[in-house]
């Protein structure tokens, strides 16, 4: 580990200019100038306070003079407490360095700008994060598994990562880094990086491939590891790591088949850390180590199409990175696509077709909603926080777009094309327009007869779903919708014995949006939908009984979203709560009680509900 750290110094130190990839557009939700001066390594020494809710200690930054005159350095901050900043030319003697922070942004935080002398090649920042630092999330004891220890994750994507390190925040910038995090006795620290075995009560990680800040992650808790094969395991808390190493056993297959499809996985380990259920998202890709919620621990692996997509992030995200936020589609709509692939070589077509068809459904349901600009994969962030992008639009009509190049050019076509894309632009961070010259390089001007059925500029600039655009059927899912009309017309309920969760989900989907107390209830009392062990089916079923007042749900509703933070599961129920005046003040009750559990973007998405 230190000679590879070594080695690593030397590469930085005597890199020229020239020899780095630049980053490519100016992103527009970063402070920091990496086109004069770039870090390129930080090492963290971060000791981790629960009393405190802090994280607390210095970051060593690693720079690289690109055009080898400026004498400042610009990072991203948010609501961190900065003692000092030194800089150094060799790494051991550190004097101290002026530095200003601008004041704060409400999108970016403040910009910290430090004065770096001639020769100068490392900085060294003391400081502290905030209690209420957007990417991280502090838990009680009471909101975990085991109730007796606390928890800490953080969540840096898409800008918090400066909200517990000082860097520049952009997607377009890589960076490789180590870390010593010193926890509380007992408990365990895990990044997205190697690790060494503990001593003297810290943990010490190294990344050694270069990647964005948003993909630096840590956790902290009472954490144990259950292996799953030679590369692959789950971290989670004792009392629900063997239910997670049980669902999510396919693992192993599931790598084997991304990487037959779309060349080597690069990281080393894969491994799964399920998260206490505040988690906000399903997963969160962090390289080597993904962040699960708990939600998708359904006891019969129906929702690992969430560690296939978060897997797939290994080659379109993390190897291959969006260099905007307004290029997420680049990282989300790939990274669809692919986990439909491994979801077909694991669990076969007919599961594939079935999910395929739902994510257009909930395209097309979402769009319904959305302002037209925001249905276009560029999207404008203009003035605007990245999350607003951060719709069904750069998942599901990206999906489509690369899923019809699929049907037009023929499957072995197009994975030749994508594996040659993942080897060019590997380890770098792509603009919309450098992945679509390379597209039309590639793969359009071989066959321009094909290029030509195919409306690329309808997909990436203009609103709406193209009409050619592929519309996925699944026979499964059409005999659901008949099952749900017979019910809607018959009171009957069809034999639903052997559903999958897809069928299950799409039949409550297709019911009438009115339903009687008699009816919910006899489809309760059959389907056993208030006491789903299926978090995905009982979110629906939630919705279905606010829409519908079906009072038995309430207290099902109220234990849902006081445990729950999963920002896709809780925004819909609240939103629908608060449609009736009656609904608005149960949410009001339930929210009072529940926004200290929920992380701090959770909680500004329902603030928001409410403005
Ligand atoms: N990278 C995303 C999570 C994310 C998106 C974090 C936007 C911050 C901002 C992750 O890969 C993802 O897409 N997660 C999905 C699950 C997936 C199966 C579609 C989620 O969390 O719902
Ligand atoms: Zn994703």
């Amino acid at each position: 580990m230190r000679l590879s750290l070594l080695v690593l110094t030397t590469a930085l130190i005597s890199c020229t200019p020239k020899s780095m990839p630049q980053p490519t557009a100016k992103d527009i939700h970063s402070s920091g100038n990496p086109e004069q001066i770039a870090v390129r390594h930080v090492d963290l020494d971060l000791n981790v306070s629960f009393e405190n809710k802090q994280l607390e200690g210095a970051a060593v930054l690693w720079l690289d003079q690109v055009d080898g005159t400026a004498n400042k350095l610009v990072l991203d901050t948010r609501d961190l407490k900065i003692s000092s900043a030194e800089t150094s030319s060799d790494n051991s003697k550190f004097t101290l360095a002026p530095y200003q922070l601008s004041s704060p942004d409400k999108i970016l935080g403040s910009a910290l700008t430090i004065e770096i002398p001639t020769g100068a090649r490392f900085v060294r920042i003391r400081y502290a994060s905030s209690p209420t630092a957007s990417g991280l999330q502090w838990l009680t004891p009471e909101q975990t598994a085991g109730k007796r220890h606390p928890f800490l994750f953080s969540q840096n994507e898409p800008i918090s990562a400066r909200s517990w390190i000082p860097l520049q925040d952009s997607p377009a910038v890589r960076l490789t880094y180590s870390a010593r995090i010193k926890t509380p006795a007992g408990l365990s620290a895990v990044m997205s990086a190697e690790h060494d075995a503990a001593t003297d009560g810290a943990f010490r990680f190294y990344m050694n491939e270069r990647i964005p800040a948003y993909l630096i992650a840590l956790a902290v808790g009472d954490i144990a590891f259950e292996s799953t094969g030679a590369r692959t395991g789950v971290y989670a808390e004792p009392s629900v790591v063997h239910k997670a190493a049980k669902e999510f056993e396919d693992m192993t297959k599931m790598l084997e088949a991304a990487e037959h499809l779309f060349g080597p996985y690069r990281w080393g380990r894969y491994d799964v850390l399920v998260l206490p259920p505040s988690f906000p998202f399903g997963g969160m890709e962090n390289p080597r180590l993904t962040f699960a919620t708990p939600t998708v621990l359904a006891g019969d692996k129906s929702l690992v199409s969430l560690v296939a997509h978060e897997m797939a992030h290994s080659w379109s995200g993390n190897l291959v990175t969006n260099a905007t936020w307004s290029d997420f589609w680049l990282n989300e709509g790939f990274t669809v696509y692919i986990e439909r692939r491994i979801q077909e070589a694991v669990y076969g077509r007919r599961r594939e077709e079935m999910e395929a068809e739902l994510g257009r459904a909930e395209l097309v349901q979402e769009m319904a909603g959305l302002p037209a600009k925001d249905t276009v994969l560029h999207v404008d962030l203009t003035g605007r926080d990245p999350d607003d992008g951060m719709t069904l639009v750069p998942y599901e009509k990206g999906y489509l777009l690369l899923r019809q190049i699929e049907e037009q050019f023929g499957r072995e076509r197009f994975d030749t094309y994508l594996r040659a894309y993942f080897d060019h632009f590997a380890f770098q961070s792509v603009t919309t327009a450098q992945s679509l010259d390379y597209l039309k390089q590639n793969l359009f001007q071989k066959a321009p007869e094909l290029a030509a059925k195919i409306p690329l500029d309808a997909y990436v600039f203009q609103p709406g779903i193209p009409p050619s655009a592929p519309d996925p059927k699944s026979e499964a899912l059409a005999k659901a919708t008949e099952a749900a009309q017979l019910y809607a017309t018959q009171n009957t309920i069809a034999n639903t014995q052997g559903w999958s969760t897809q069928e299950l989900l799409h039949f409550l989907r297709a019911l009438p949006p009115h339903m009687t107390t008699a009816q919910m209830s006899a489809l309760d009392n059959r389907l056993h939908l208030t006491h789903s062990g299926n978090n995905e089916i009982l979110q629906q079923w939630l919705l279905m009984s606010i829409a519908n007042d079906y009072r038995p749900a309430n207290q099902a509703l109220e234990q849902f979203l006081l445990t729950v933070g999963r920002r896709k599961y809780i925004k819909p129920l609240y939103a629908e709560l608060i449609k009736t005046p009656e609904g608005n003040s149960r949410a009001n009750a339930i929210y009072a009680r529940a926004r200290a559990g929920y992380h701090p973007i959770a909680q500004a998405t329902m603030d928001a509900l409410w403005k």
